[in-house]
């Protein structure tokens, strides 16, 4: 289509670059020596023969830009929202025209971004089309739970299927590019964005990150249904002190590679067309200037072809952070780290062209950036079709259809983690008389958690609403605000829970304390909360608590109040329909926690692949003061990674490595049964751990390296196999040679990360 559109275009000289491309394709297909640098999308031949031809169209273009429109591709700008929706401000339209915007982020619905997208095509001197992003990162306009919440499924296919929705939704309404998955390691819960990660665990968080990445990208990253995805943060935001946003990485190199690295390189892996820069440093370096990450690592290690965005004002940040004297410098950094795009700082604009009159920046680097840039816009079929994602008719029926929000239910159920249990107090028979309350039971707005996108709360029920559904026999109570000492709502709440026959309180965390910017150093419930819940109990013994919230919380002082407890994250645009179908016994819980749950704040980071140390901590070690321990509190954390409930009970037996000893490169079988020991069919998640027991590092005392869902009906047992390869094994080794090592290595298979039913074998070289 572009190629008309270029071809047919009058006074435009973009017009002319496509011509020499068909030229230079003729003698590189002669030449063939064109080095492949690309992962490609779905990596197969195909595409990589593609990929060639998109080298060419991309060698042609950059004969015809001047360094001002190089310069242009790379900046990218926000749009704004006005009550009738999204606007952009005349300025940057103004820069549009002049080429000086490669991208805009925030800029949605079809109507808008063709409108911007025409100013760029058919008024600016190249013709080339803008790349739209928006934080698509649980749902567009469907919302889906947290992306905490989603890992917890342990399900990368049902992940994969969000995102195809997300992409289907948002590429509906002019946005072709989603800031996420998000990879980030997460193993502190002050951190407000662990809501946005998949947990502590680096194998889970690259295969939920990757299975996003493909329902991203689909099949074809230039179908007018799919988004080019964009993992975030690199790299280590994850690791910031005290879970204090933005704040400082101080981590070590092996520890960069071995546990905060390898989930992105998952993602990337998948194809993923783009990454963005995190906002923190990294020994020293703030990762916008890193050209250890950036390059060494990114491009020259893991042959990344795509794009690098930093994060918003992440280019400008250089100044606070002290690495650059001037805007000018900070410009030359980012750029000869290799960021490609500088998202809003507007310095690229302003000071680019002078870092390369100055010698800063040499002007082969600027087109090395330009070209990533360009590239990925081939890739993503703009050039072809600029306006794929502008039909207005498309976009009337793209959203929020009935598959959709089935789907989001489906999700919000499967992501559920039951933590209390006691007396199989869940499910509720639908005959009882139940009161419902606490501040978080009839909002909507909190269901959909932060970056929410375009999602609203039309049509989104509140817990309340949804147990009026399904439960006849309801009362309601507030109770209490959020955080504010008002107990005036005291009396109705004791009121109606002195004559139900339990109670189901909403408690949990306003959704605008978790995200960005939104870290905490009590991680406990406010304590208005907890004294309604005392007085609650104080009049009704069955008390059922289901829990709102993006981040593990300190829960041990709730549980003496409980019977049960529910964690329902925020679980999105129909997701308290999900949340129901558990209440009700409709759906056996089966979500398993990604991130552990501290027993008290202060043992944070508290997570199941910690290090042995030098003086373990076990209850029969005589040496019982000088151990790695806590005065009064245990070591554990309240629910360990891995660790979720069900309405059935699940046993481990035989779990066995089929060889004693194996040699370096042979598969590692490891077989287990698994059996339903309850009245009540489920999806249970076996988990299989390791430990490699001595290394020429330490080596953490247990990790995960496979997991299976398994659907069992009362009673019924099954055998399942895990195969291990050299690869599942590898590691820093002493030297930073990535690699396996000799010696014993002990094995576990069970439902959480404290199992127990294992087995040991030996690698020989
Ligand atoms: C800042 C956030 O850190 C990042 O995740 C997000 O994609 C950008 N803002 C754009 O909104």
């Amino acid at each position: 289509m572009t190629k008309t559109y270029i071809e047919e275009k009058p006074n435009n000289t973009g017009g002319r670059w496509y011509v020499p491309v068909m030229m230079l394709g003729l003698v590189v297909l002669v030449a063939c020596t064109v080095k492949e640098s690309f992962i490609s999308p779905s990596g197969s031949t195909e595409d990589y023969f593609r990929s060639r031809e998109v080298e060419r169209r991309v060698d042609s273009l950059m004969r015809l830009l001047t360094l001002e429109e190089k310069i242009g591709q790379l900046c990218m700008y926000t749009s704004h929202h006005d009550v009738t929706g999204p606007s952009t401000p005349i300025y940057t339209e103004e820069l549009i025209r002049e080429g000086k915007v490669g991208a805009m982020f925030n800029a949605f619905t079809a109507s808008h971004n063709a409108h911007l997208q025409r100013i760029a095509v058919e008024e600016s001197p190249r013709g080339i089309p803008i790349l739209f992003g928006y934080d698509v990162i649980h749902g567009f306009k469907t919302i889906f739970p947290i992306n905490l919440a989603m890992s917890c499924s342990w399900d990368t296919i049902l992940v994969e299927q969000v995102a195809r929705v997300s992409a289907m939704e948002a590429t509906a309404s002019g946005v072709k590019w989603a800031f996420s998955p998000m990879c980030d390691i997460s193993r502190d819960p002050r951190w407000g964005r662990v809501s946005e990660g998949s947990g502590e665990d680096y194998l889970l968080c690259g295969k939920m990150g990757a299975a996003m990445v493909r329902g991203y990208q689909g099949e074809d990253m230039s179908s007018d249904t799919s988004l080019v995805a964009c993992v975030k943060h690199f790299a280590g935001y994850g690791a910031v002190q005290a879970g204090r946003d933005y704040h400082t990485v101080d981590i070590t190199d092996r520890t960069l590679r071995g546990v905060y690295l390898p989930a992105y390189k998952a993602a990337l892996d998948a194809g993923a067309g783009s990454v963005m820069t995190a906002f923190n440093e990294v020994d020293g370096c703030p990762a916008t200037a890193s050209y250890y990450l950036m390059t060494d690592i990114l491009r020259d290690q893991w042959g990344f072809g795509g794009l690098v965005v930093s994060d918003y004002t992440a280019v400008m940040e250089l100044l606070h952070h002290g690495t650059a004297t001037d805007s000018l410098s900070a410009t030359a950094q980012a750029v000869n780290a290799g960021v490609n795009i500088d998202m809003e700082s507007d310095f690229y604009r302003q000071y680019l062209r002078r870092a390369v009159e100055y010698g800063y920046v040499s002007e082969k680097q600027v087109d090395r950036m330009c070209r990533d840039v360009l590239r990925i816009k081939f890739y993503a079929g703009l050039f072809d079709n600029p306006y794929q994602n502008t039909d207005v008719t498309r976009e009337k029926t793209a959203h929020q259809k009935d598959s959709y929000m089935q789907l989001s239910r489906r999700v919000a159920r499967e992501s559920c983690v039951l933590l209390e249990n006691e007396g199989m107090a869940l499910p509720l028979d639908t005959a009882l008389n139940i009161a419902v309350i606490g501040p978080l039971a009839d909002s909507r707005d909190d269901l959909l958690g932060s970056w929410r996108a375009a999602g609203d709360t039309l049509g989104v029920l509140s817990i309340l609403d949804a147990m009026k559904e399904r439960f006849p026999h309801i009362s309601y109570a507030k109770g209490c605000p959020m955080m504010e000492d008002d107990t005036t709502g005291f009396a109705r709440a004791r009121e109606i829970a002195t004559t139900a026959d339990v109670v189901l309180m909403v408690c949990g965390e306003s959704w605008q304390w978790t995200g960005e910017a939104a870290s905490v150093t009590d991680i406990s419930l406010p304590s208005i909360q907890d004294k309604l819940l005392q007085v609650v109990r104080g009049v009704n013994r069955n008390v059922v608590m289901i829990l709102l919230n993006g981040r593990p919380l300190e829960l041990t002082d709730v549980i003496p109040y409980t019977n049960a407890i529910l964690e329902a994250w925020y679980p999105g645009s129909n997701g308290a329909r999900g949340v129901v179908d558990i209440i009700s016994g409709d759906y056996n819980p089966s979500g398993r926690l990604t991130m552990s749950f501290p027993m008290r704040v202060g043992q944070v980071p508290v997570h199941y692949d910690m290090k042995n140390t030098g003086r373990p901590y076990t209850p029969d070690n005589p040496r019982q003061k000088y151990l790695s321990r806590y005065l009064f509190t245990p070591n554990s954390p309240l629910y360990p990674f891995g660790y979720g409930l069900s309405y059935t009970s699940y046993e481990y037996s035989d779990v066995s490595v089929e060889e004693d000893h194996y040699l370096t490169g042979e598969p590692i079988r490891i077989t287990a049964k698994v059996k339903n020991t309850g009245a009540v069919a489920g999806w249970e998640t076996a988990q299989l751990y390791v430990r490699d027991v001595i290394g020429s590092v330490t080596r953490p005392v247990r990790e995960l390296k496979a997991w299976q869902k398994v659907y069992l009906a009362p009673g019924e047992e099954r055998e399942i196999l895990f195969t291990l390869t050299e690869k599942d094994l590898s590691f820093y080794r002493a030297d930073m040679t990535w690699g396996i090592e000799e010696g014993r290595y002990d094995v576990w298979v069970g439902g959480d990360s404290n199992a127990s039913e294992g087995d040991y074998f030996y690698i020989k070289e």
